[in-house]
């Protein structure tokens, strides 16, 4: 069975109640219980991990190399921003990447205009809210 890792960063775990008419009222584990859902659908294993903390983030996707795994989703946060370290650690895991946010990156803030991910990924999706993360999985699959 293949296998896709799906990873969220931080403040992604306070989804549901941050910032509702940003984010929407869906929480974290509904959105994985959906996607999974697909995946098992699809005949794919998703496994799933939501960090605030930049190095576990780091640490997790350098423990899916040569895994067997088929790609993966990746909301990281604010750390899309400005985090290089988990652009140079997607980049160095080979694998197959999707960015994945909830809301119109580029539509809000300047500084959320920036996505330092976003050339190392494969695709980018932003503003779909959680029908994003099912997108991301299709693409991801889509191949
Ligand atoms: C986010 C957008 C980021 O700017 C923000 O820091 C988040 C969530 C999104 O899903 O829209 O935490 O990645």
């Amino acid at each position: 069975m293949d296998k896709v890792f799906l990873i969220n960063g931080p403040n992604l775990n306070l989804l549901g109640m941050r910032e509702p008419e940003i984010y929407g009222k869906t929480s974290l584990s509904r959105i994985v219980k959906i996607v999974k859902g697909l995946a098992r659908q699809k005949g794919v294993k998703l496994k799933s991990y939501q960090s605030n903390h930049e190095g576990r983030i780091i640490d997790r996707i350098q423990s899916l190399t040569n895994k067997g795994f088929k790609g993966l989703i990746i909301n990281p946060g604010a750390y899309t921003h400005y985090s290089y370290a988990i652009r140079d650690a997607i980049k160095a895991s080979g694998l197959k990447t999707v960015e994945i946010h909830l809301s119109d990156i580029e539509k809000r803030e300047e500084f959320r205009k920036v996505s330092v991910i976003k050339d190392v990924c494969a695709a980018q999706i932003k503003g779909l809210g959680p029908e994003g993360y099912v997108k991301a999985l299709e693409i991801l699959l889509d191949s």
